[in-house]
C-alpha cells in the first residue's frame, strides 16, 4: 500500500516535471499491438528487483502491470491479458509493456519503473490512429468522409490516404464507385516513424462489371454472357436492358436470343451470337428500401458495356490463294493477332499451335493438310482477349470453306438455269429452221398464207376509216 503511494506520488511528480525526464511518444494502429518501449539500455539494473507499468489517469497513477520483489505478478482485474511485460525479455534488459488489439481508450501517458541496483524510469506516451469512413457502407453514386483520428491530438504528423497501393491526398468521396470499395489505409508520418491504420468502405451496388468501360467479345454463332451483378442481399425489384449502337444513345431492338436470366442475378445471355449484335447494351435495376438511405427514395443503377462480335472472313475468290481475316467489330482495345493451328488428339485433347501473329492469314494454295479448324487469337494490353475458329474443308481437289455452301447452292442453280436457257435457244432455232424447211416443201402455201395476210390487213384497214367517220359523224350512221 505504501509502495502505491509513493508511485503515485513519484508520478505525479513526474507528470507535472514531464520536461524534464525524456518523454517518448509511441502510435499505434487501433486494433494492433502496442508496444511502451522502457529498455535499459546501459544495462545498470543487472538483476531488477521491481517492474511497475502504471498509467496516468486524472491526477493521479494506476497500476498497469506489476512485478514485486517477491515475483509475484500483478494485473488488474478489469483487463486481465491486454496488457503484459514478457518477462522472458528480461533477461536483455528490455521491460516494455506490449498492449494486445489497442483501442482509443488506451490513449495517454504511462510510467514504466525498474528497480533493481539503480532505478530507471521512463515516460511514454501513447497515440492511437484510427481510420474509419463515415458512412462507412454506401450506394453508388452518394458520398462519404474518410477520416483518420489520431488520440490526443495530432501535432506534428503527416496525413496520407491510400488505397490499392495509390495515395491520394482528398478523404471526401463525393461520387463514390465501386472502384472506391474495400480497404483505405491512412499512413501517418511522425518524428520517429510510420503508422498505417486501415478502413474498409463498403460500396452497394454492380459489383460486376465495376464501371462502364467493360467489353465483351463474342464469336458469331457462340453463346455469350453480359454480366449484371449487384452486391450481396441488394435485389432490384424491376431489371431492365437495352441495346443502343456504340455511337448514338437511342434503343435500337435487342437480339433475337437474348435472354434476361431468370433469379436474382440481372445478367443476360445471348444464345447465338449474330454479326450486328454488336453494340452498347445496358442493364438498369431499380431499388427501392435501401436501409440507409430514405425507404421510398427509388434509385436506379446501371451499367453500360460493350458487345464486340468477332468473326473470320475469307476472301472470296474460290480459286487461288485463300485468305483468313479475323474480323472485330470495334478493334480499338485489340494490340495483335495471332492464328494458330487447332488439331484434335485422343479423347478430344485440343492441342493449338501458333503458325502467324497478323490479321490476317494467307494459305497460297489450300491442300488436304490445311483442312480442319484454325484460330484466331486477339490480344489487348492485359493479355489475351478472346478467340475466334474458323473450320477449313477439303473435299477431294474441291476446296471449300463452312461458309461457301450457300455459294455452291447458287452455282448449280446458276449452271442448270444457264443450260435451260441454251436448251430453249436451239429449240428455238431448230423450230425455226423446220418452219423454213416446211415452206420450202410447200411453195404454194406461202402464197396462200400471204394472201390471207394481206386480205386480213385491208380490212381491218377499212373497218378502221369507218370508226373514224362515225366518230367524226354526229347522226348515228353506221349501225
Ligand atoms: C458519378 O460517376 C459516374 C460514373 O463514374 C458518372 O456516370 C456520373 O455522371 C457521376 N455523377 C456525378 C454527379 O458526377
Ligand atoms: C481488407 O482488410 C481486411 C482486414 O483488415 C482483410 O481481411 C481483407 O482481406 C482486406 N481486403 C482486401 C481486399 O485487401
Ligand atoms: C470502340 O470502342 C471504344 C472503346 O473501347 C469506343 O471509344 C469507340 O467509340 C468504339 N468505336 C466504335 C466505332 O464502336
Ligand atoms: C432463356 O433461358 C431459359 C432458361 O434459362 C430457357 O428455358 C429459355 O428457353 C431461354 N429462352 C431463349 C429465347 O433462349
Ligand atoms: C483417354 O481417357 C482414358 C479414360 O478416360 C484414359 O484411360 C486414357 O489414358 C486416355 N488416353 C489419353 C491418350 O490421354
Ligand atoms: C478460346 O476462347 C474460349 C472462350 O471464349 C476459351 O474457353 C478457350 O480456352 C480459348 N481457347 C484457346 C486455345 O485459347
Amino acid at each position: 500500500m505504501k509502495k502505491t503511494h509513493f508511485l503515485m506520488v513519484l508520478g505525479l511528480a513526474l507528470v507535472f516535471e514531464g520536461s524534464q525526464c525524456q518523454e517518448r511518444e509511441v502510435f499505434v494502429a487501433q486494433g494492433s499491438l502496442a508496444v511502451l518501449p522502457c529498455v535499459d539500455e546501459t544495462s545498470a539494473i543487472s538483476h531488477p528487483t521491481a517492474v511497475y507499468w502504471s498509467r496516468v489517469v486524472g491526477n493521479v497513477l494506476k497500476t498497469v502491470w506489476r512485478r514485486d520483489k517477491s515475483g509475484l505478478e500483478f494485473r488488474p482485474v478489469r483487463d486481465p491479458a491486454r496488457a503484459i511485460c514478457p518477462i522472458p525479455n528480461f533477461g536483455k534488459a528490455d521491460y516494455s509493456l506490449h498492449i494486445t488489439e489497442t483501442t482509443m481508450e488506451d490513449e495517454g501517458k504511462y510510467v514504466c519503473e525498474v528497480q533493481g541496483k539503480t532505478r530507471m524510469v521512463k515516460v511514454i506516451i501513447l497515440r492511437v490512429v484510427r481510420a474509419s469512413f463515415s458512412p462507412d457502407v454506401v450506394v453508388e453514386g452518394s458520398r462519404t468522409n474518410a477520416k483518420c483520428d489520431i488520440s490526443g491530438g495530432t501535432k506534428f504528423v503527416t496525413i496520407n490516404w491510400k488505397q490499392n497501393g495509390m495515395f491520394t491526398s482528398t478523404a471526401r468521396l463525393s461520387n463514390v464507385s465501386q472502384r472506391d470499395a474495400g480497404n483505405w489505409t491512412c499512413r501517418v508520418a511522425y518524428d520517429g516513424g510510420v503508422v498505417e491504420a486501415t478502413a474498409s468502405l463498403q460500396v452497394k451496388g454492380i459489383v460486376n462489371p465495376q464501371d462502364d468501360s467493360s467489353v465483351v467479345y463474342a464469336a458469331v454463332g457462340s453463346s455469350v454472357s453480359l454480366p449484371c451483378v449487384f452486391t450481396d442481399g441488394l435485389i432490384p425489384y424491376t431489371v431492365t436492358w437495352n441495346k443502343t449502337p456504340t455511337t448514338s444513345y437511342s434503343s435500337v431492338p435487342l437480339p433475337a436470343s437474348f435472354n434476361k436470366s431468370a433469379g436474382p442475378s440481372a445478367s443476360a445471355t445471348i444464345q447465338r451470337v449474330q454479326d450486328g449484335d454488336e453494340g452498347m447494351y445496358t442493364c438498369s435495376g431499380m431499388m427501392k428500401g435501401l436501409n440507409m438511405i430514405n425507404v421510398n427514395r427509388r434509385i436506379k443503377l446501371q451499367r453500360r458495356m460493350e458487345l464486340v462480335v468477332t468473326q473470320v472472313l475469307r476472301s472470296s475468290s474460290s480459286s487461288g490463294p485463300v485468305t483468313l481475316t479475323c474480323h472485330l467489330s470495334n478493334s480499338s482495345q485489340i494490340t495483335s493477332y495471332e492464328w494458330l493451328r487447332v488439331t484434335y488428339g485422343p479423347n478430344n485433347t485440343q492441342t493449338v499451335t501458333s503458325v502467324r501473329k497478323t490479321k490476317s492469314y494467307r494459305i497460297q494454295e489450300v491442300t488436304e493438310k490445311d483442312a480442319g479448324e484454325w484460330m484466331c487469337r486477339y490480344y489487348g494490353e492485359q493479355g489475351v482477349l478472346g478467340n475466334v475458329t474458323y473450320q477449313i474443308h477439303v473435299m477431294g481437289a474441291v476446296k471449300s470453306g463452312n461458309s461457301s455452301s450457300g455459294n455452291k447452292t447458287a452455282m448449280v442453280m446458276g449452271l442448270g438455269f444457264l443450260f435451260l436457257v441454251v436448251f430453249l435457244i436451239l429449240f428455238q432455232m431448230y423450230r425455226n429452221y423446220r418452219r423454213k424447211k416446211m415452206i420450202h416443201l410447200y411453195p404454194a402455201m406461202e402464197t396462200i398464207v400471204h394472201q390471207a395476210a394481206t386480205e386480213r390487213e385491208r380490212r381491218g384497214r377499212s373497218a378502221a376509216k369507218m370508226a373514224e367517220a362515225c366518230v367524226g359523224d354526229p347522226q348515228p350512221v353506221c349501225v
